[in-house]
């Protein structure tokens, strides 16, 4: 049997970029872009709206979309994303209004996860804004992973949370399939620093198939351009950005413009080798091995084990300092030291030779060194 989102989910949100200035015209410009540029083919198959989509007012007791915004309606819209082989998502609140102000779904959980059911949404981002007093967070969560399940739709139900009640401790029994483990990322290197390189050390026991720990959207590519952007990042950045995200076993959710990826860009949320680190089946979150401060000039290693009993290992220079030496040892990450192993580059896709008992590499300022490690026999 297979489980929902038994290797982290894929896709693309708008709220990133987009914020606001969502609507029909670009989300389904962004599914055709996501097959045309090969998005699609590599795994990211989420699709998804997320808040002010909606109209102010309820009809009839039902969710209902800005009909200026999305003329055609969001079951064509679903249809049509479908059409495509893509899956469709859409976003609401466990309080009374979305974070945005929007009508959200506190005490109409049966009736909008009906709603959503009927409209085909594979995929429900589930916010924490205007939450009513004296209702704890894990409860209601509870409610709307409830009503989900009684739709007997298949739907992915993701939590956004931002890590206030600890949701890794409760997100997989209320039937969340992620969960937000921060506050909102922005379009910087000290946001990725920040959420990222610091606040996902320690949550890795919580994640596996099925249920993840969410440190938000991708910014990569966005280059400083959209609602969240904050003065944009480099591509060695961006790069040090994915590959974390693909060793934390994250959910990944491009925030970029897919239709106007530039080729770094593409090279980056299209590198199959680091992706497949992300989706390895069996699922263990990357964790922190070490940290070298010197000053404030850091360097840190981060390693996931992988199902074929190599090691993905990502040697990030966060500091300012030019062309860092940073060496992993064998014994760091529980390797016998006279283990010879395979290293192999992912982002330059090359093999680098057979090193026992560590692997030494220059990484430029905030960039990576993203290897695998392959134990072999003698
Ligand atoms: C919160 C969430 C964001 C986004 C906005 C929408 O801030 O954390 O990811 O969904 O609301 O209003």
């Amino acid at each position: 049997m297979s489980i929902l989102a038994a290797t982290p989910p894929m896709g693309w949100n708008s709220w990133n970029t987009f914020g606001r200035e969502i609507n029909e015209q670009v989300v389904r410009e962004t599914a055709a872009a996501m097959v045309q540029e090969g998005l699609r083919d590599a795994g990211y198959l989420y699709v998804v709206i997320d808040d002010l989509w909606e109209d102010d007012e309820r009809v009839d007791g039902r969710l209902t979309w800005d009909p200026v915004k999305f003329p055609a309606g969001i079951p064509a819209l679903a249809e049509y994303v479908h059409s495509l082989g893509l899956k469709f998502g859409i976003y609401s609140c466990a309080g009374s209004h979305t974070c945005a102000g929007k009508p959200a779904s506190y005490g109409y959980e049966e009736i909008d996860a009906q709603t959503f059911a009927e409209w085909g949404v594979d995929f429900l981002k589930y916010d924490f804004c205007y939450t009513p007093p004296g209702v704890n967070g894990p409860m209601l969560y509870q409610r709307m992973g409830q009503a989900l399940r009684m739709t007997g739709r298949e739907i992915l139900y993701s939590i956004c949370e931002w890590g206030t009640n600890e949701p890794w401790t409760w997100g997989a029994r209320v039937g969340g399939h992620m969960w937000r483990t921060t506050g909102d990322i922005n379009d910087s290197w000290e946001s990725i620093l920040h959420i990222g390189f610091e606040r996902q050390v320690g949550l890795e026991a919580y994640a596996g198939p099925g249920h993840w720990n969410d440190p938000d959207m991708l910014v990569v590519g966005m280059y400083g351009k959209g609602n969240v952007a904050r003065g944009g990042c480099t591509d060695a950045e961006y790069r040090s950005h994915f590959s974390l995200w693909c060793l934390l076993a994250a959910p990944l959710m491009i925030g970029c413009d897919v239709r106007a990826m530039n080729a770094a860009t593409r090279e980056i949320l299209l590198n199959a080798e680091a992706i497949a680190v992300n989706q390895d089946p069996l699922g263990r979150q990357g964790y922190r091995v070490g940290q070298t401060p010197w000053g404030r000039q850091i360097a840190e290693v981060w390693a996931k084990p992988l199902s074929d009993g190599s090691i993905a290992v990502g040697m990030f220079n966060l500091g300012d300092m030019p062309n860092r030496l940073i060496t992993v040892a064998w014994e760091s990450l529980g390797l016998h030291d006279r283990r010879p192993c395979r290293v192999r580059d992912l982002w330059a896709h090359e093999e680098l030779g057979v090193y026992t008992g560590s692997f030494s590499t220059r990484v430029a300022p905030h960039d990576v060194a993203l290897i695998k490690l392959t134990p072999v026999s003698g």
